[in-house]
């Protein structure tokens, strides 16, 4: 097969002729072949790779292209790159590899195309095009990659237990790539992955989370979860999420499984959102119900508090996985500590008050929390879909109203606290704190608009109670 029309970029040709200058083969490899031969585009990150020395060819290619960009050579790796534009030129050496078996640092010896090809993690990915004079665009495929690009199959080139072992990433890559492009994992695969599950120990969080970051972002994240829980990676990974897997019956009592149940949410919200901390908070959102579960002979099974309980477990979970520990998780924390509000409310007859306190309370992220609710809509009864629908539907009506008329959103006081301290000869003192919250809650209880005048009003009243 000859691909030339993947290649139409003129940095191609420059390759190939640094390639050709310096006396040695070339290709591109990787994902830019893969991604080009599924129709997903052509990906700015390409990868050449040189039967020779990756280094030397990418000064080559940076001295014959305008304005000489920088090449940054990792020279222990044996790799260079150059940023060009937006394209991302990385270059290798084509390496037989070894691994130590406690470490993802490979013992590298030149070798052949094919032993380069033989190193990869899939055979999807080890598809190479040609960049010389001979054959350029030719496809060299040994492994059949492309046969099971059409098959949709996941399938190391060598034995899967050597690749996996070799660098356990690709068990996370694996099931990612399978969860990106609906793709299956072949069978031997999978039990590789399970055989070496305990190795995904010498991977670092960052590069876990970088998986799961793209896991989420897919069109159906549960494909991902549910093959991390079948290849038994899971409780390395999320612990919390198979805490809630399992169903409890006492006295004919049966609570529904919160796993199952959480990753439904998540390809809900995978339909609406591409917010990635969003994706993560209907991840998490139901992961204190394991703590908080109790039965009660009167009430059944009953969750009290999973929702605090549940947004200081996101702090430990992120500090464990290295994740940020900044206003990213702190919304995703919001969000789980909130998760269940807009659903009480739609229960009962929502009055104002209640919806003021709402927006109030998640404040500019009210719109994602509303998501977030109408994504934990999992029923199987479509009366009862229909129904919890239409009330999530009348709470943002119910929102929009509110927010037209009293501005709560992103709150700000009417009267300052100097305002306060002048009107009264105050000091600095808890009195002006006990103003300030009473005039907030006589806007958020409705008892008086979200008006200056009114407030300044409130403020004299509230005063003279206080005898000031
Ligand atoms: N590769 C590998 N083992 C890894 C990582 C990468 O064999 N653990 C090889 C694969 O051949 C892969 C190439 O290196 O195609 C480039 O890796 P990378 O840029 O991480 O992935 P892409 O395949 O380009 O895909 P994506 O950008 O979606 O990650």
């Amino acid at each position: 097969m000859n691909l030339k029309a993947a290649l139409q970029n003129p940095i191609f040709m420059t390759i190939a002729d640094a390639a050709q200058e310096l006396g040695v083969d070339c290709y591109v490899i990787g994902g830019f072949v893969r991604d080009y031969l599924l129709n997903r585009g052509t990906p700015e990150d390409i990868d050449i790779v040189a039967v020779g020395s990756g280094i030397d060819l990418a000064e080559k290619v940076a001295s014959k292209l305008q304005k000489k960009p920088q090449v940054s050579v990792f020279k222990n790796f044996g790799t260079a790159m150059i940023k060009y534009g937006n394209i991302e030129l990385e270059f290798v050496g084509a390496r037989k590899e070894s691994y130590h078996r406690n470490s993802r640092k490979p013992v590298v010896e030149n070798g052949t195309l094919e032993d380069d090809q033989k190193r990869r993690d899939f055979t999807i990915n080890a598809l190479a095009l040609s960049l010389n004079q001979e054959d350029y665009g030719n496809l060299l495929d040994p492994f059949n990659g492309v046969h099971d690009l059409e098959k949709k199959m996941i399938r190391t080139p060598l034995e899967p237990d050597i690749t996996y072992s070799d660098d356990p990433l690709r068990m996370m890559r694996a099931i990612r790539f399978a969860t990106q492009l609906n793709f299956e994992i072949e069978l031997k695969s999978l039990q590789a992955i399970t055989a070496n599950k305990d190795r995904i120990k010498i991977i670092s969080k960052e590069r876990i989370v970088d998986e799961l970051h793209k896991i989420l972002a897919s069109p159906k994240p549960s494909k991902g979860f549910t093959l991390l829980h079948k290849t038994e990676l899971l409780p390395y990974i999320l612990p919390e999420l198979i805490a809630l897997q399992g169903i409890e019956e006492i006295e004919g009592q049966r609570h529904k499984d919160n796993f199952w149940h959480t990753l439904e949410v998540v390809d809900n919200i995978a339909e609406t959102t591409d917010n990635l901390w969003l994706l993560w908070a209907a991840l998490l959102h139901d992961i204190g119900k394991a703590p908080t579960k109790k039965f009660h002979k009167k009430i059944g099974w009953t969750f009290h508090g999973h929702e605090f309980v549940g947004s200081k477990m996101v702090y430990k979970l992120f500090k464990r996985l290295r994740m940020p520990l900044n206003d990213k998780m702190k919304y995703v924390q919001k969000m789980v500590l909130m998760s269940s509000r807009p659903q009480i409310l739609s229960e009962d007859f929502v009055t104002d008050s209640a919806v003021r306190r709402l927006v109030f309370d998640a404040g500019e992220y009210v719109d994602d929390l509303m998501t977030l609710c109408e994504a934990d809509i999992t029923t199987k009864n479509p009366k009862k879909q229909k129904k919890y629908k239409n009330n999530f539907k009348l709470v943002r009506q119910k929102i929009i109203e509110v927010e037209e008329r009293d501005h709560i959103r992103n709150f700000q006081p009417p009267i300052s606290g100097e305002e306060i301290m002048e009107t009264f000869g105050l000091k600095p003192s808890k009195e002006i704190g006990i103003i300030k919250d009473a005039i907030k809650e006589a806007i958020l209880e409705g008892e008086i608009p979200n008006e200056y005048d009114a407030a300044k009003e409130y403020m004299l009243k509230k005063g003279e109670e206080l005898g000031l």
